[in-house]
């Protein structure tokens, strides 16, 4: 296995809307084998971030690089980087008119091409994995939100991709369930030669269970390192965030 094989390269990426400067200045390297945090306050940018790295939104200002090559307006390279992500989105996302087993084999059969047969096993032995195996035939509707929030995290793990992309899959959980979909999503991605990257507001459980944070403040990736160096660091705003978590101690 390639340990170096890099999944993911943005040089000086600065994302505007209007005037307002979103992402400023980003570089970030991700390499294969990681799996990573993404944390911030409210509006910091991660949803933002997420939407570069799965390729969603092209910066007009530095160079974005998935899987070696350059991000442009191609459709048939977008559609080939899209392959190799898998993304749950903060909003869910979901196909409001397919059944929850729809929902999560369509990565493999709109994405990775499978037979639908083929694409329903998987899909089936996934829902299972996140405990809504009862619900295959079930429109999303008919869902409560974190039975919807899960089936994201079941769509964004089915394809096995090399690069998957989580936003807040654990918004509004206890503690337990919190540490629970967190534990699951890593499992399933233990066996998965590529990298995870988690945004959550949920630190305190994420921290223990990554290799590598990254923190955004304003738009600006203002910490890049270990759980234990983010835990003591003194970059103004990391120290603002981390007292007050309980992870600080
Ligand atoms: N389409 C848009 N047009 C203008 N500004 C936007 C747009 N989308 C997001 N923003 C702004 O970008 C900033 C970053 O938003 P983002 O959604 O990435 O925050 P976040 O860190 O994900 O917050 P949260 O933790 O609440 O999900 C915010 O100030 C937001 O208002
Ligand atoms: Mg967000």
């Amino acid at each position: 296995m390639d340990q170096e094989r890099e999944l993911v390269s943005l040089r000086r990426v600065t994302l505007t809307y209007g005037l307002t400067k979103i992402l400023e200045r980003t570089d970030l390297r991700i390499v294969a084998g990681e799996r990573i945090a993404l944390v911030g306050q409210a509006g910091s940018g991660k949803t933002q971030l997420l939407r570069v790295l799965s390729s969603l939104v092209i910066p007009f200002f530095g160079s974005v690089r998935l899987f070696g090559q350059k991000l442009h307006r191609n459709q048939a390279l977008l559609a080939q980087v899209r392959r190799s992500i898998g993304m749950q989105f903060q909003g869910f996302a979901l196909f409001d008119s397919m059944t929850v087993l729809e929902n999560a084999a369509f990565p493999l059969v709109a994405g990775l091409g499978l037979p639908e047969a083929e694409a329903q096993v998987r899909a089936r032995a996934m829902l299972a994995q996140v405990g809504l195996g009862e619900f295959e035939g079930v429109l999303p509707g008919g869902l409560s939100g974190g039975q919807k929030r899960r089936l994201a995290v079941a769509r964004a793990l089915v394809g096995g991709a090399p690069l998957a992309l989580f936003d807040d899959p654990v918004a509004g959980l206890d503690p337990v369930n919190s540490g629970k979909i967190l534990d699951l999503i890593f499992a399933a991605r233990a066996g998965v030669e590529g990298s995870t990257v988690v945004c959550a507001h949920d630190v305190d459980r994420l921290l223990p269970r990554v290799t590598r944070v990254l923190m955004l403040h304003k738009g600006r990736l203002v910490f890049d390192g270990s759980p234990e160096e983010f835990r003591r660091s003194e970059e103004p705003a990391a120290a603002a965030f981390t007292a007050a978590l309980e992870v600080r101690a």
